[in-house]
């Protein structure tokens, strides 16, 4: 068991833990005691406090009130619920940004990003740097010792409004982030390929972060890389120079911060992020504009994803909703079994923590239109009795607490990187979603009824059988050994189009597409062939192509074609393709390099074929394959309705449900957890 998980009085056995972000600061203290009855009356066990706090807690430079916090820490403790205390340097005072506006922030057009909102400060600026830490010492001496304290939540979404910054602070720090990367102007110019449009460097004071360009150009493209990189790094530094403050002071707590692993949020490569905290924890929203479906499997994705950045080990789920956000252009409430489906398909990818944003919904702010656990209504409500029945379950589900993932035998690769350097501009098309891609493929899977763990490159590959890279736009030397060691080994890889076309430093790598792996899957492209907005190519398997295509070449005797271009479809070009390769595979020793070369109308049945060429078969019956997802979790099983429809659970064979969940029939958004 992690030491970080608290064990429950009596058994000892680790707990699931319970709870949301929880602002009492909005609030009179009356409230405050009704909230904790509440709370225990929910299941509560965990609230996380003080992520926006500091101008309560530090209302002048000199002053200090940690009264009223005190009184929120002693009063949640007498009720049995611990806290997972922020650090509070989420936003800046006022009086901070008054008396220092040089911690503000810049846009790409140099435009101030202007205080009223929240995270308006740049992540590099020494002076924030300095109150930041100043609040954090504060805090940690006063509660370090504070029986309630659970863990450390440090900032709050680091990233989520400030991720670019292009501030002097910024361009500073940049500077140096480059001299330790390249050491040297020549070495960056020959990185950067600076040749190209007259931007060549002589001195490193010339090198200013890719600011908005005139219309029409766009910024070198590796230094745009650069910066997103060095983007990260700055607020990952932040994360860093808390944890070890915190570390410092109070080295028996915990240290988390919530990750942003959802959607398009894509600033942040949390790959090298996850190592530097004591827990992993994600925030994570359903965007119901992806259609229903799509929403809960991208919620899955996203859950997988995480669970694999905390390696293995149980992560928190530190906010999600219980219904509608208000960010979206039209904000549903969730439907009948969606609160606790969510919950628990974030439990079933190994969250030992499942909370919301947040306890209480606020009357007042910009976010007084988004669900909580006690809504506007009160406790007579249907939210809040869906939440109460589901801290009862938690409670029930005890013995999953602590348990770790259980691998899958096949994989899909996921990298920051690539995500970054294939959506830049200026590329063979510019409708090309990376995310899309990858997920994709997961639903592939998904629809196969055969798990696959969504992890990041260059994590160990070596108890994987079949691993999808898709859209793996950037591969480097590295990359390049991992992937052909992991062939070389026996295992079975499927390349999409996009993949090993450019290096670390975004350079085409020359002599036909895709570079880096053109050996390794015994093909060869000379042009890309992007196809027009919304039309398609066909192929003989039956298959629909759309967004991109590539006429292929076969470079090695042993490549088998599994499906080519019938010359057939709407787009201009598609008669130009007709009888060439769009699917190939390479056998090489007991594994095989595949390569797809457009983006499929429906991946399962390509899919089918590559996992049955690997061995790998469904863990379902086949009348469940694509109805339901499987996740396993230590010696649990974990079965979720993918459909709106009710799903017999008849051929799973006699089977016994814990917690009271369904064991015949998984109703619409139903869920339900065996043993074994
Ligand atoms: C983020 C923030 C919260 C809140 C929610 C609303 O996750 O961390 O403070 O704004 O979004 O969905
Ligand atoms: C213009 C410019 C060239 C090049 C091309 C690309 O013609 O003069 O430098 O950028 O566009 O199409």
């Amino acid at each position: 068991m992690s030491r970080w998980l608290r064990p429950t009085a009596g058994s000892g056995h680790p707990r699931l833990e319970f709870g949301a972000d929880y602002n009492p600061e909005q609030w009179p203290r009356e409230v405050w005691a009704r909230d904790v009855e509440l709370m225990r009356s929910a299941g509560v066990t965990i609230v996380t406090v003080g992520v926006f706090s500091w101008a309560r807690l530090q209302p002048r430079p000199d002053t200090w009130d940690f009264g009223w916090l005190d009184e929120v820490m002693d009063l949640l403790h007498a009720g049995g619920i611990a806290v997972d205390l922020a650090t509070a340097t989420a936003s800046a005072p006022p009086w901070l940004h008054h008396r220092h506006p040089e911690i503000l922030a810049v846009d790409a057009g140099g435009r101030t990003v202007w205080p009223g909102g929240r995270q308006h400060h740049r992540p590099t600026s020494p002076v924030f740097r300095r109150y930041a830490m100043a609040l954090v010492e504060r805090m940690a001496r006063r509660y370090g010792d504070h029986p309630a304290l659970a863990a450390w939540h440090v900032s709050n979404e680091l990233g989520c409004h400030d991720v670019a910054d292009h501030s002097p602070d910024a361009e500073v720090a940049f500077r140096a982030w480059l001299q330790r990367r390249y050491g040297d102007l020549g070495a960056l110019n020959r990185a950067w390929g600076t040749s190209f449009w007259s931007q060549h460097y002589g001195d490193w004071a010339e090198i200013m972060t890719p600011r908005a360009v005139g219309p029409g150009a766009v910024p070198n493209p590796t230094q745009a890389l650069d910066f997103d990189r060095f983007s990260s790094d700055a607020l990952r530094d932040h994360l860093c120079a808390e944890r070890d403050l915190l570390h410092t002071l109070t080295p028996d707590v915990p240290v988390t911060t919530n990750f942003m692993v959802m959607a398009e949020t894509k600033g942040m490569d949390y790959a090298s992020w996850a190592p530097e905290v004591d827990i992993v924890a994600n925030d994570h929203y359903v965007f119901p504009g992806l259609g229903a479906a799509t929403a809960r499997d991208e919620l899955s994705f996203s859950s997988n994803l995480t669970g694999n950045l905390a390696g293995g080990d149980p992560w928190w789920q530190m906010e999600h909703s219980t219904s509608a956000v208000n960010w979206q252009p039209v904000n549903p409430r969730k439907r009948p079994g969606e609160l606790a489906r969510d919950s628990l398909t974030h439990l079933a990818h190994g969250a030992d923590a499942i909370c919301y944003f947040q306890w209480r919904q606020s009357a007042a702010g910009a976010e007084k239109f988004h669900s909580a656990m006690l809504p506007h209504a009160g406790p007579d409500s249907a939210v809040f009795r869906d939440v109460t029945a589901l801290g009862a379950t938690l409670a029930d589900l005890a013995p999953v607490a602590g348990a770790r993932r259980v691998p899958a035998r096949a994989a899909i690769l996921w990298d920051w990187p690539s995500w970054w350097a294939v959506e830049q501009p200026f590329t063979p098309s510019s409708e090309l979603r990376y995310r899309d891609e990858a997920l994709g493929w997961y639903r592939a899977f998904l629809d196969a009824g055969v798990r696959a763990d969504v992890v990041p490159a260059g994590a160990d590959l070596s108890g994987y059988e079949l691993v999808v890279a898709p859209v793996l736009h950037v591969v480097g030397p590295e990359r390049a050994a991992e992937l052909a060691a992991f062939v070389d080994g026996g295992g079975h890889l499927v390349a999409t189009y996009s993949s090993g076309t450019v290096d670390d430093d975004a350079h085409a790598l020359l002599g036909g597409y895709p570079g880096a792996l053109r050996e390794l899957l015994g093909i060869r492209v000379e042009e890309f062939a992007p196809l027009a907005t919304g039309s398609t190519v066909t192929l003989d398997d039956g298959s629909t192509g759309d967004l991109w295509s590539e006429p292929v070449q076969l470079t090695d005797g042993a490549v088998e074609v599994l499906a080519r271009y019938t010359g057939d479809g709407t787009d201009p070009g598609a008669a130009d393709l007709a009888g060439l390769p769009a699917v190939t595979r390479r056998p090489a020793g007991a594994g095989s390099a595949s390569y797809v070369s457009t983006r499929l109308d429906d991946r399962a049945p390509l899919l089918r074929r590559l996992l049955a060429g690997a061995g790998i078969h469904p863990e379902l019956p086949g009348e469940l394959c694509g109805r339901v997802e499987l996740v396993r979790r230590g010696g649990f099983r974990f079965v979720i309705n993918r459909t709106e429809a009710p799903v017999s659970l008849a051929p799973l064979g006699g089977i016994a449900s814990l917690a009271g969940l369904p064991a015949a029939t998984l109703p619409p958004r139903g869920v339900t957890v065996l043993r074994g």
